[in-house]
């Protein structure tokens, strides 16, 4: 047996009155890989992150973070514990700047007793600190600009930034290129791969050319169930999710 793998989620089942929106998913993520969760919509890819991350609890079966049970836990435990999660609604608080969400981000991962009296002197390491996330996010010359003033694809640049803040050894990002244009994309798929060294970093993702670009391996989601998983070039290929999913054409955009 090697290491426990990153995240693992077996036998999961959601219901929600009835309905299952996830069916028996058993999943299992490798440290350090990029993967890709695509599958039409309604197919159960947020609500399966929200399980992963603890927003929702599991109507049954199991997740793991580097081989420990996380489904009863909390989402700030699961967090603290090194996996955090962007949403595919905007999370970003508008009415701040771009550097004071990255503060406020960083703030919350600093242990309680300390957020109500944070000294002057941490504060300013915290700045420091919020500033070189920025770089790293393509925003610094946003810094001090309301966050309302971003672009859309600048505000998804901002949420792996708020992400990331949280330093975590597994990012769960949800559509982060949905609703950009080509440069968008390419540059939050340039983004994702340099916030991928060193650490795991699963997406639902819809463009196929940026799960080709940046995906080691790929799930394929239908009806809250795991169609196929395993490498791209082979699940791809595979005829059960030519018919479901990809169509004729792999490589060229998928399903809305
Ligand atoms: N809180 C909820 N209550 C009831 N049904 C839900 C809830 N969340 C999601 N669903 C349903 O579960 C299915 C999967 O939704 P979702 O996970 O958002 O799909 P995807 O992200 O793949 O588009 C959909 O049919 C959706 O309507
Ligand atoms: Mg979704």
């Amino acid at each position: 047996m090697g290491a426990a793998p990153a995240l693992e989620a077996r036998g999961l089942v959601k219901e929600f009155r009835g309905f299952r929106a996830t069916n028996d998913v058993n999943l299992q993520i490798q440290e350090g890989e990029i993967h890709a969760i695509i599958g039409p919509n309604g197919a159960g890819k947020t609500t399966l992150f929200n399980l992963l991350s603890g927003f929702l609890k599991p109507t049954a079966g199991e997740v793991t973070l580097f081989g420990q049970r996380i489904d009863a836990l909390a989402p700030h435990e699961i967090v603290r514990r090194g996996l955090s999660r962007s949403f595919q609604i905007s999370s970003v608080f508008p009415t701040l700047t771009v550097r004071e969400n990255v503060v406020v981000a960083l703030q919350a991962g600093t242990p309680l007793p300390h957020r109500f009296w944070t000294p002057l002197s941490r504060l300013e390491g915290l700045r420091d600190r919020a500033d070189e996330i920025l770089q790293a996010v393509g925003l610094s010359d946003f810094a001090g600009r309301a966050a309302s003033e971003l672009s859309h694809g600048e505000k998804r640049q901002l949420e792996i930034g708020i992400s990331m803040s949280q330093e975590p050894r597994v990012l769960l990002l949800d559509e982060p290129t949905s609703g950009m244009g080509s440069e968008g994309i390419a540059r939050v798929a340039a983004l994702v791969r340099q916030v991928a060294r060193g650490r795991t970093v699963v997406l639902v993702e819809h463009n196929m050319s940026v799960v080709a670009e940046l995906a080691d391996r790929i799930t394929v989601l239908q009806y809250g169930s795991v169609l196929a998983s395993g490498r791209y070039d082979d699940v791809r290929l595979d005829p059960r999710v030519i018919e479901a999913y990809l169509g004729d054409e792999p490589g060229e955009g998928g399903a809305a």
